[in-house]
């Protein structure tokens, strides 16, 4: 794992305890929603989405049991995912974690495209427990991944009037190509 990812996981662990719920937005290889499954612990539930069988099955397989039972595999686009949060999961999710681009060693061209990201941001927003922290981790090294950075980057400027902060951690400090990690929380939250 990179180093932006470790601070992703430090910074969301600060915020999430034993029996809460949350929401891994892209899974590719269960990374995240192990370390989601495992601090969540047997009270809480996490739901991850991606739209490629593969990484439901690489997730899968990376929790085993018993942890799979805590976590709902959801092989839909993020863009929909309040169609399936739990009613009484709404306003409570404490960590929300994206990690855009596409799956590692999986097809280059199945990747998280900027409409499907701000959609699943906009509904992110609305899901979130007021003290909860959305991360997302992102790749302007390429050129569809730079447009869908800077795009972020709006939306979360935007945002920062409609009582949000937010921050950027850069891996590569000055580096415009090097990936960076977003984490938005509610004015006055966490
Ligand atoms: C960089 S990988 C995620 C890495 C992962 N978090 C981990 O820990 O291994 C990005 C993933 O986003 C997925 N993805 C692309 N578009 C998506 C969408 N609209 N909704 C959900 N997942 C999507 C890709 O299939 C890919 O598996």
């Amino acid at each position: 794992m990179n180093r932006l990812t470790d601070r992703a996981h430090e910074i969301c662990g600060a915020v999430l305890s034993s029996g809460d719920v949350a929401i891994d937005a892209t899974l590719g290889n269960g990374h995240d929603t192990l370390f989601l499954a495992n601090t969540v612990g047997p009270d809480g539930r996490v739901y991850g989405f991606d739209i490629q069988e593969r990484a439901i099955d690489l997730t899968s397989e990376r929790l085993g049991d018993p942890l799979r039972s805590r976590v709902e595999l959801l092989r839909e686009s993020h863009a929909q995912m309040e169609t399936f949060i739990a009613e009484e999961d709404r306003g409570r999710i404490q960590v929300i974690m994206f990690n855009l681009g596409y799956l590692p060693g999986g097809e280059k061209e199945i990747t998280t495209r900027t409409e499907s990201t701000l959609a699943a941001l906009e509904a992110s927003c609305r899901l979130l427990h007021p003290e909860g922290v959305i991360s997302i981790i992102a790749y302007p090294g390429h050129d569809a991944g730079l447009e869908e950075t800077e795009a972020v980057a709006a939306y979360l400027n935007d945002l920062t009037v409609n009582g949000w902060n937010y921050q950027m951690i850069e891996a590569v400090p000055g580096s415009d190509s090097a990936p960076r990690l977003f984490l938005l929380r509610r004015q006055g939250g966490s």
